[in-house]
């Protein structure tokens, strides 16, 4: 760690408190001159560092800079060694593509790609996923054996209920999940959720999974494209959140559990957040849409609707669209 990253650890780990140049330098083993250069340099990448003389210096709380120091603090102890393995960057193309750029080259179980923005970043059925800043966009890859699904689409139901409880714990909003896996609150979407997985082969096994989050945590509004702003809504619209936080909130409840998820573990937890349950629904397939019933989803967070006719139909995500009446 450079000098400038360890100021800034001790910083995030008392943020909002003062701590005198003094006590930096000895905790550090630096020159007082060493600090001084460390904040100035802290405060030209963006950093609000407060200095009172005869108090020293304080990271003021409303910093919302994405960083490892800044996770750091909001890791829990048994999730703390993942920290080893989160890259930050200011721009990526997708924080998927590099993550699986990574998991080719052997990536560790919970490695933690994000970025301040994307330039192509991509959401289910090749969409693209509008990235602006404030929004909090990652990818983490995850070894199968690690974690207890049969079903791939239990990954992401996991991940769905992971980032409304993750949100659940940073804000007082209500976060719903409309099948299959987008988080909404109210009436907007705030989440989306992309689940790509390589399988070997030779053996069938899955190699790897990377699964790409997008939570809009302080996007303000009006920054999101015209055609979005009717749908598409933010956890803190008054940017009042902390990223860090929902990262750590993120990272520690998909890579370090403490215990394997199961699906018997993850499906009562994902019907509880399910919006639409024992609702009609407009089902979208293709060019179809018919009415339907959304009775309840199975161990694989498969969809069972009943059609106008009595039909009963078990949905996969695929192609199927659940849209509520108009
Ligand atoms: C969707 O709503 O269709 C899924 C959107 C997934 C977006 C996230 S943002 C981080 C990761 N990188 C991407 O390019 N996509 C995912």
């Amino acid at each position: 760690m450079t000098t400038k990253e360890r100021v800034l650890h001790l910083l995030e780990e008392q943020r909002g408190a003062y701590i005198s140049g003094e006590a930096i330098a000895k905790e550090l083993n630096v020159s007082r001159n060493a600090v001084w250069k460390a904040i100035s340099a802290l405060r030209d990448a963006g950093y609000q560092v407060d200095a009172v003389t005869n108090q020293g210096y304080c990271l003021l709380p409303e910093n919302d800079i994405l960083s490892v120091q800044g996770i750091l603090p909001y890791l829990p102890e048994s999730a703390k060694h993942l920290a080893e393995n989160i890259q930050i960057h200011q721009t990526l193309v997708s924080t998927n593509q590099t993550a699986k750029e990574l998991a080719l080259q052997g990536a560790a179980h919970g490695t933690m790609v994000l970025a301040e923005t994307q330039t192509g970043g991509r959401g289910r059925y090749t969409r693209q996923f509008d990235s602006p800043a404030g929004g909090l966009y990652l990818s983490i890859v995850l070894h199968p054996e690690q974690l207890g699904f049969q079903y791939m689409t239990s990954v992401t139901a996991f991940a769905a209920v992971t980032v409304c409880e993750a949100i659940e714990a940073v804000s007082d909003a209500k976060p719903q999940i409309k099948w299959v896996n987008d988080v909404y609150i109210g009436k907007k979407k705030v989440c989306g959720i992309l689940t790509e997985a390589v399988t070997d082969i030779e053996s069938g096994q899955l190699g790897w999974i990377v699964l790409g989050i997008g939570v809009n945590v302080n996007t303000d509004p009006e920054k999101f494209p015209p055609a979005l702003r009717e749908i598409a809504g933010s956890v803190f619209p008054d940017g009042s959140g902390s990223r860090n936080r929902m990262a750590a909130e993120i990272l520690s409840r998909i890579a370090a559990p403490p215990h394997p998820p199961q699906e018997a573990d993850i499906m009562p937890k994902y019907k509880q957040h399910l919006m639409m349950l024992g609702q009609e629904v407009h089902v979208v397939q293709g060019d179809t849409v018919y009415p339907a019933e959304a009775l309840d989803v199975d161990d694989a967070a498969h969809l069972i609707v009943r059609t106008a006719s009595g039909e009963i139909k078990t949905l996969s995500s695929g192609e199927i669209r659940i849209l509520p009446p108009e």
